[in-house]
């Protein structure tokens, strides 16, 4: 039988084993030990390819920008950047990565809600395609460091019109609850004072980012819209023509499969299923724009006004894998369950605590045989959140993992789609060194892309 959540030439079942993009993933666990990431440079480029491609169909001059912040590996970096993507940054940090994985500072567009002097020096300096400004406050910081520089800065409008998601509380970020962007009330100004100063910025675009693992399109339609009704306003008012718009990212990613979590509630399922067809949804964003301009001034506005994106998860999410081994097991006879122990926890996925994320497991050394047994699995971690299961009692994970029978210690596990915000978001937490990572390359070849570190690394930096 097909599982749904297999992928031609990188998830798939020989034999009853895992095999990720051609190679054993039990035998990758084995040379390589446990915790392993695993990434497949075919999908990270099929899935930079099919992005552009959709939203090329609905808005030719598309520039998409990988999100860095989903998972800034070098080795990630390169292969974005080699699938022909720019990249969005989220700090001073990423930034530095960008420039030397070989992104071109026209390729990048740098956001953030407190950036220092130093970040923003080393972005207008570069000249970058535009730095995502956060308030009035920021936009003078901007034109302060850009002055002292004698650079002109691209500056973009980061807007938070107010649109709400089906995605979690803490993914939201087109709400004026959230902390991001400007105050709608502040645009004017801030319009006026990047015009008012020349030298120092050139005024390049709108930016609306509605939060990740978003499931519908209507907040992008909505975005669209309310960044599109700026550029015509600004234009009629002034003859203005901003040189983009970027509506964020934030498409999501399927995490559900084979229906093992069919416990979840409606709400949580319905955002972790979501898939989402990024070409449908931007051609109803741009056929909204009929109703809010002359077609004269539409045409004028689209020769000119380049689109961007900035999609992280959608990239990277499904392009990883953790490989985990269990470590130790037990039985409670008083509830008749079993625990499984493995050496993967929330250090290396956050979003599990944080947002009660679920990672689809399959047994790699198993795969064939049906997943069928209930299991409590945990991580290694010393508190009692680090499980891969309910334990709040708001089903916002299931209260079982399903596995084969007579699972045992030694056993590898996959965790499917955990690519975005996983290794980006990892600590060393309870002394655990950071684990290693292997990129399976065009050619089937699995290369270490990043080393596990050493014991010796946990005290690295401490004086
Ligand atoms: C400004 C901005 N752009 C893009 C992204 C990427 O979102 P996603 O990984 O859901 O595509 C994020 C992440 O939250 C973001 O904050």
């Amino acid at each position: 039988m097909k599982h749904d959540w297999e992928i031609e030439g990188w998830r798939e079942i020989r034999h009853g084993r895992l095999l990720l993009g051609g190679v054993d993933a039990g035998s990758l666990a084995e040379r390589e030990g446990t915790p392993l990431f695993v990434f497949s440079e075919r999908r990270i480029r099929g899935n930079v390819h099919r992005l552009t491609e959709a939203a090329r169909s609905a808005f030719k001059r598309t520039k998409l920008c990988y999100a860095a912040k989903a998972n800034s590996l070098s080795a990630v970096l390169r292969a974005v950047r080699t699938a022909g993507a720019d990249i969005e940054v989220n700090s001073g940090g990423e930034l530095y990565k960008a420039l030397h994985c070989g992104f071109l500072p026209e390729q990048i567009v740098f956001n953030g809600v407190s950036k220092t002097d130093e970040e923003i020096g080393l972005a207008a300096g570069r000249g970058i395609y535009a730095i995502n400004v956060d308030s009035l406050y920021e936009l003078e910081q901007i034109a302060r460091v850009s002055r002292r520089l004698g650079r002109r800065a691209n500056v973009t409008l980061r807007m938070v019109p107010e649109i709400g998601t089906r995605s979690h509380i803490g993914l939201q970020t087109a709400l004026l609850t959230s902390k991001f962007g400007m105050s709608p009330e502040h645009l004017p100004e801030a319009i006026r004072f990047a015009l008012d100063e020349p030298s120092a910025l050139r005024l390049a675009g709108v930016h609306i980012h509605v939060g990740s693992q978003t499931p519908d399109p209507g907040p992008y339609i909505d975005a669209f819209s309310a960044m599109w009704r700026h550029l015509v306003s600004v234009y009629e008012e002034t003859g203005f023509i901003f040189g983009h718009i970027n509506l964020g990212g934030g498409v999501p990613v399927r995490y559900l499969y084979d229906g093992s979590a069919l416990s979840l509630p409606k709400k949580e399922r319905e955002m972790l299923e979501a898939e989402l067809d990024t070409g449908e949804t931007l051609r109803q964003a741009v056929s909204g724009i009929d109703r809010l301009a002359s077609d004269q001034v539409n045409s004028t506005l689209r020769e000119k006004v380049e689109l961007v994106l900035e999609p992280g998860r959608s990239v990277i999410a499904d392009a990883g894998v953790l490989l985990t081994r269990i470590r130790n097991i037990k039985h409670r006879p008083e509830t008749g369950e079993t625990w499984l122990m493995v050496d993967a926890g929330y250090e290396l996925l956050l979003s599990m605590t944080n947002y009660k994320w679920y990672y689809h497991m399959v047994a790699a050394e198993r795969t064939g045989e049906p997943h069928t047994a209930r299991y409590k699995v945990a991580g290694p971690l010393c508190d009692s959140g680090d499980v891969y299961f309910d334990i709040e009692g708001k089903g916002r994970l299931p209260d079982y993992r399903l596995l084969p029978e007579a699972m045992k210690p030694g056993d590898v596990l996959a965790l499917l789609n955990a690519g975005a915000y996983t290794m980006s978001q990892m600590t060393a937490y309870n002394g655990r060194p950071l684990p290693a990572a292997v990129m399976v390359t065009m050619n089937h070849h699995p290369e270490l892309i990043r080393r596990r570190d050493t014991f010796e690394d946990l005290l690295l930096n401490e004086v």
